[in-house]
Parts: structure tokens; sequence; C-alpha cells
């Protein structure tokens, strides 16, 4: 071998090292969230503390304390015929980016006032309001 075969044969073993290297720190990338709340599964807690937190944040105000609509916004109890757990999250996060369809073109004539965005509220907490929301049935 000549001095410069050594030499590629030692940058090309240093190159491989660092590449097999660069994996394996990458898959243990550990995540410290236990649970990922944009998910579309459900988290693990009851109802009562969906409610408690929409309660507490003032939905009802406009939604009613039954949930089933005042004069300043629609009921709750058919939001699962529309919205996945991911996508309710985000549309409370950030209602005004929703593109409207027919449907919220008949809310905008019906209701004066705006859904407000509630990215101020922890996403895990929206996750628990999003699971009552989609928990709700008609009795
Ligand atoms: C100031 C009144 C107001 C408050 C407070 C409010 N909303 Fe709304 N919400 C509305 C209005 C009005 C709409 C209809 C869509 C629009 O016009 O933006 C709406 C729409 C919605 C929708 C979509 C309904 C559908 O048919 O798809 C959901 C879900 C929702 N709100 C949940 C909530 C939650 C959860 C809270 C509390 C964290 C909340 N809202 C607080 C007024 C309000």
């Amino acid at each position: 071998m000549t001095n410069a075969q050594k030499w590629v044969t030692v940058f090309l073993g240093l190159f491989l090292l660092l590449f097999i290297l660069g994996r394996a720190t990458k898959e243990e990338e550990v995540f410290d969230d236990d649970y990922d709340y944009y998910d579309d599964s459900p988290a693990q807690i009851n109802n009562e503390d969906g409610l408690s937190l929409i309660n507490k944040t003032g939905c009802i105000s406009c939604h009613g304390a039954d949930l089933k609509g005042t004069n300043l916004g629609p009921s709750l109890y058919s939001a699962k015929e529309y919205w996945t757990r991911k996508q309710l999250i985000a549309y409370l996060r950030n209602p005004s980016s929703y593109d409207g369809d027919e449907r919220f073109e008949a809310y905008k004539a019906k209701y004066k006032s705006l859904m407000p965005s509630y990215d101020n509220i922890d996403i895990e907490q929206l996750g628990i309001i999003a699971d009552y929301i989609l928990s709700l049935e008609e009795e």
C-alpha cells in the first residue's frame, strides 16, 4: 500500500465510525414526554377533568353550561362527526386558520362572536378538553 492509500483507508474508516456512532446516538434519543397529546388516541383521564377545564376556561359562556349551544356559539355535541382529536386540538389552538366549509359559513352568519384561540393553554389540557368534547353523546 502506498502512503496515499493508507490515508484514504484511515479516512474511510473514520467516516464509517462516525456514521455508526451518529446512528447509535440518534436511536438513544429519549423523549421526556411520556404521552404525545397530539396523538389521536385519548388521554387516560376521566371526563370530570375535561368538564372542569371547560368550565374553568370559559367555553360555557358561549357554548352553554350543557354545551348544547347559546346564541353566542354552537352546540359541541356534533363535534365528533367532524373532528379527529388531533384536528380538534389544532382547531382550538388556532380557529381562525380553519378554512371554513358551509358549516362554518353558516356559523359566521349566525353568531356575532368568534371562537377565540386557545394557544395559551397547555396542549395537554387541550387534549383533555378535546377528549371530553369527542365523548359527548346525545341522550
Ligand atoms: C366568545 C365565545 C366563545 C367561546 C368563549 C368559546 N367558543 Fe367555541 N365557538 C364559538 C363560535 C361562535 C363558534 C363557531 C365557529 C366560528 O364562528 O368561529 C365556535 C366553534 C367551536 C367549535 C367547532 C364546532 C363545530 O361544529 O365544529 C368547537 C369544537 C369549539 N368552539 C369549542 C370551544 C371550546 C373547547 C372552548 C373553550 C376552551 C370554546 N369553544 C370557547 C364561540 C366561542
